[in-house]
């Protein structure tokens, strides 16, 4: 373990494996440490601290506003994680030289405010006596979460235990709907509900925002519009939005809404008593675009809309509070990952993905490539036996492809440069950050070139894919990876030059051999044997990330030899121990394309089947191509989760992608 990767556990408390990931990232292991030690805090701080701070570090964009709110942790202003998570948000949604109101952040995230039991239980009463018994009997019949869910909206009970909030609701509700009869299907509409209840109240001449349950009679014809595309709308203009409320506010006689859609957020504004819907519900408004510099954060204009009308397209039940919390362990937050994608962070990251795998379509587009769509349904193994998945395929032994490659090469004599973008299955026996059983596989062959050719198109690629997505996703990418950011000023998000990470040509190459000797004279260990490499043994995941880490560029690793690599690996004309192979390595993940020139004439071919065991009837297809024409030629896979996981400095390759498939998780 590096000194770096001791300091962190001990003064950061990160565990063994998180402080090892992160000292391969010199910059931001120091950036981090920096930050302890101008909190003043060292190994001998409670741990309690120490997690609170590193929440603070990973959370807070700006240096300065984390700072502030290191300094109330310092001073043990949070008793709670929601206390801490509202601060981080706060001055997240700032803007980004702003200084901080500090009793503005402290009213904001209930510092010193404390809830006991019996304050809990009796704003718990209060608030189950303003519901109508029938309602409370059903939504405690359907899932006594939802009554919690909207409970923790109640200003007084913001900060309360939930645990407590339970306990309340289990001895207060079951009494008061004991003889309650629910009549069903004949409920009144919502609106005239919530009139009654205002006037129950007593309230005169209640001001009801206009809500129909038809959402043509809310547009009145207009098109949609995209809460993207409303700053361009003149103000004062109507327009007609829908979306999902991402967080809601009911007050007596007015709402607010953030309103969200295709990672748009906007505030709406609802004059008058509304349906008292829950977050997440959908809805559709028509309103009016109006100015206003106050409501400008986190991807939100300044602007608001002012509701003329509104419908309710789809109820969500507030028990969506209560199915993921800050505390979920990371299993629940995947078995809940089509909750977590409706989260910006999660969102934006597909989103990011979606402008990779564009940018490289685009880069292949433009440089004559063909793409290809090659079967994943197969009977030949490429990348060797120990990672295939295997099934009967009406009777027969089929596998589930690893690569496209030996399809890809069975094209190039007839269509020239050929790609495809297909999911590659490995039976990976591991669970680490870069594993997956199923990913997303960016495979390229060239019908005819020279190794170092396919070098500089694999760095010509990069350097491209990179640029473009930071012009069209910059503010996205500096979202979720702020480390990289040089100048946060947002007219500069789009530019690639302003991020530390942007990949440059020609990148370091480093073969095998010497990657052996830097990992020796650079005390990364081999991990499997303690002791120093020797040539001949691979350098497994967290050594190379080490090493990429110290290099701290891409890398381009070459020259492997033969018998560490696939058995279609064209051998070295220099040296035949050794292949035209090459892993590109990026920092903080390590390898994320693994590439060679292939062996293009038949005998070597035969001979490589051979050594390798496998059967050469079952590859005639394969075989032929050297048959009828083989002339030197190589290509390259990259996986896209892995190049997401370096440019959004994700955690894992599990966050890079929708669902993931890795070693015991196959749902949902
Ligand atoms: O190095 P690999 O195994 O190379 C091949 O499959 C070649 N046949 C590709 C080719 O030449 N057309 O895999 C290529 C890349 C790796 O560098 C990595 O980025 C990704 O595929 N990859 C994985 N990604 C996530 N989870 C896994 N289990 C992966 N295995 C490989």
């Amino acid at each position: 373990m590096t000194d770096t990767a001791k300091k962190l556990q001990d003064i950061v408390a990160l565990d063994e494996k998180n402080a090892r990931d992160l000292s391969s990232k010199p910059e931001r292991a120091s950036d981090l440490l920096s930050f302890f030690a101008s909190m003043k805090v060292d190994a001998s701080a409670t741990r309690e601290r120490k997690v609170q701070l590193y929440r603070v570090w990973s959370t807070v964009k700006n240096a300065s506003h984390r700072q502030v709110v290191g300094e109330m942790v310092i001073q043990d202003k949070f008793d709670k994680k929601q206390k801490l998570d509202a601060a981080c948000k706060f001055v997240n949604n700032l803007n980004t030289d702003a200084g901080v109101n500090v009793k503005e952040l402290e009213k904001e995230c209930g510092v010193g405010v404390s809830v006991s039991f019996e304050i809990t239980t009796e704003e718990v009463r209060k608030a189950l006596h303003k519901e109508k018994p029938e309602e409370l009997k059903m939504k405690w019949d359907k899932n006594p979460n939802i009554l919690l869910g909207s409970l923790f909206r109640v200003d007084a009970l913001r900060w309360a235990d939930a645990e407590d909030i339970k306990k309340a609701l289990d001895v207060l509700v079951p009494p008061m709907i004991e003889n309650v009869k629910v009549e069903s299907a004949t409920a009144p509409p919502p609106l005239e509900e919530a009139k009654q209840a205002a006037t129950n109240k007593g309230e005169k001449n209640v001001k009801v925002c206009p809500t129909t349950t038809n959402y043509l009679e809310v547009a009145k014809g207009l098109p949609r519009t995209l809460i993207r595309d409303l700053p361009t709308v003149t103000p004062g203009t109507t327009v007609f939005l829908v979306g999902w409320a991402h967080r809601v506010r009911h007050q007596s006689r007015m709402s607010f809404v953030i309103l969200r859609d295709t990672l748009g957020l906007v505030q709406v504004v609802f004059d008058g008593q509304t349906i008292p819907f829950a977050r997440e519900s959908g809805i559709a408004v028509r309103g009016k675009v109006v100015e206003e510099p106050k409501a400008k954060a986190d991807r939100q204009p300044p602007l608001e809309i002012h509701v003329e009308a509104y419908c309710v397209l789809g109820e969500s039940d507030g028990s969506i509070e209560t199915i993921i919390t800050p505390e979920s362990s990371l299993d629940k937050l995947l078995d809940q990952r089509h909750i977590v994608l409706r989260g910006t962070n999660a969102a934006s990251a597909l989103r990011v993905r979606h402008e990779v795998l564009r940018a490289f379509r685009e880069f292949f587009w433009s440089t004559g490539h063909v793409e290809v769509t090659p079967p994943t349904l197969v009977q030949t193994q490429c990348e060797g036996g120990s990672t295939l998945f295997d099934f009967l395929y009406y009777g027969e032994k089929a596998y589930l492809t690893q690569s496209s490659q030996l399809y890809l090469e069975t094209v190039t004599a007839s269509l020239g440069n050929v790609y495809c973008c297909l999911p590659s299955y490995r039976a990976e026996k591991s669970k680490t950050k870069r594993h997956l059983s199923e990913f997303t596989h960016m495979e390229v062959e060239y019908d005819f070139n020279t190794f170092e050719e396919m070098l500089g198109r694999l760095e010509d690629v990069i350097c491209s894919v990179f640029d473009t997505v930071i012009r069209r996703a910059g503010n996205l990418v500096a979202a979720i990876n702020p480390g990289e950011v040089i100048d946060p000023d947002e007219s500069k998000l789009f530019d690639p030059t302003n991020y530390r990470y942007m990949p440059k040509k020609p990148f370091r190459r480093l073969r095998y051999t010497d990657a052996i000797k830097f990992c020796n004279e650079n005390g990364i260990l081999n991990t499997e044997t303690g002791a120093p490499f020797k040539v001949g043994e691979d350098i497994t995941d967290q050594p190379e990330r080490a090493m990429v880490g110290k290099i701290g560029e891409f890398v381009l690793m070459t020259h492997f030899p033969h018998e560490m690599k696939s058995f279609y690996m064209q051998r070295d004309p220099n040296d035949p121990a050794l292949t035209e192979s090459v892993d590109v390595l990026a920092p903080g993940i390590g390898e994320i394309v693994g590439g060679s020139m292939r062996m293009y004439k038949y005998d070597e071919l035969m001979k490589a089947y051979d050594k390798e065991g496998l059967d050469p009837s079952t590859y005639y297809w394969y075989t032929d191509q050297r048959k009828f024409g083989g002339v030197p030629h190589g290509g390259y896979g990259l996986g896209i989760e892995r190049f997401i996981v370096w440019l959004l400095n994700l955690d894992s390759v599990k966050d890079a992608c929708m669902f993931p498939r890795y070693m015991g998780r196959c749902k949902p």
